[in-house]
């Protein structure tokens, strides 16, 4: 029971930068730093995303050396996700099964050149269709399940194949995890991790990462809400962590980030298992635009919201601002 005030100042522990790192309850770190790049075709070229100023598009010599840099400020994890060139997309996405397509060079590349950092990709179809659904579609637009499945298994064993640490379906389909780790399973990746997004939602702040990787929706039939979550719903995300866990699951993501992060602090609490935040697109460029203006510092709220995903009991953050963060850890 605390005593009452004045014998009580729970300002007396605020008064000094010494005191408040003593007593503080969490602590944002550059290995909790997860780093999301997105992968072109060509060579020496790093095309800026207009929507997210600051973000780039590498081709696969200038992704080592951005792979490189990120590896030497010791981030421990990079997000690989393809922008595709129109007429490689298809109806059913079939260049997401290409063993030699862009995101199995990227692996072997940067496996090659940066062995120690891990690599973690998303499986999901969206990159790859001209519909921009991430999974196969009927005549309405619907999005089949079990159809969808079968592909994300062949996906996840072809990312495994050319070396990825962590598989990160992203697609939101029922029983997909367990499908695929039946799939890693049977071809001996015994070891491959699977990263569940698990609570993803329905969510508008996704707009610039569909220009990064030019996967605009298709505005005929269903949208993703068949699919991803309904942002009123939060006890529905305790069993979608369910399921992923029994399913195989090592670890689980929510998405999007701030907005979420009762979703995040239910979850971790709840289940006490490797949690992980995605502060999505929209809340980066969200950041840039108003500091651009100077309306807001960017190095104060970037660290800020970080730190906030670890109160909230995060284990780690994908963010698009890990090099820039793990830069200003560094200077601290
Ligand atoms: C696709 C995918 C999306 C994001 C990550 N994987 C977009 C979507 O579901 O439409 C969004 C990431 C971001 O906005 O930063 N499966």
């Amino acid at each position: 029971m605390t005593n009452h005030f004045p014998s009580t100042r729970l300002r007396r522990n605020r008064k000094d930068n010494w005191s408040r790192r003593l007593v503080a309850e969490s602590k944002l770190t550059t290995d909790d730093l997860i780093m999301p790049l997105f992968i072109i075709e060509g060579s020496s070229k790093k095309i800026e995303v207009e929507s997210m100023p600051g973000t780039f598009r590498y081709t696969l010599d200038e992704l080592v050396r951005v792979v490189e840099d990120v590896h030497k400020l010791s981030v421990p994890l990079v997000a690989l996700f393809p922008c595709l060139e129109n007429n490689l997309k298809t109806h059913d996405g079939s260049e997401a099964l290409n063993q030699h397509g862009l995101i199995p060079r990227a692996i072997k590349k940067i496996k090659n050149a940066v062995p120690e950092i891990g690599i973690m990709t998303d499986i999901a179809l969206d990159p790859y269709t001209t519909h921009g659904q991430d999974g196969l579609i009927d005549k309405s637009g619907y999005v089949l399940n079990d159809e969808t499945n079968q592909v994300l298994c062949q996906q996840a064993k072809i990312y495994a194949e050319a070396g990825t640490d962590i598989v990160a379906p992203s697609d939101m389909m029922d029983g997909r995890i367990g499908r695929i780790r039946n799939e890693l399973e049977n071809h001996s990746f015994v070891n491959t991790k699977i990263m569940a997004y698990t609570a993803k939602y329905a969510s508008s702040f996704y707009g610039p990462f569909r220009d990064a990787v030019n996967s605009k929706l298709n505005k005929t039939g269903y949208d993703k809400k068949q699919y991803q979550m309904d942002m009123a719903n939060k006890k529905e995300a305790l069993r979608e962590a369910e399921l992923d866990l029994f399913e195989g699951a090592d670890m689980l993501l929510v998405k999007p980030g701030l907005p979420y992060l009762d979703i995040l602090e239910n979850i971790k609490s709840y289940f006490n298992v490797p949690t992980f935040a995605y502060q999505v697109s929209g809340e980066y460029s969200m950041i840039k635009a108003a500091s651009k203006q100077g309306w807001i510092n960017e190095k104060d709220c970037v660290l800020e919201s970080l730190s906030c995903f670890k109160r909230a009991g995060a284990d780690g953050i994908v963010t698009y601002f890990a090099e820039k963060t793990a830069r200003w850890l560094q200077m601290n």
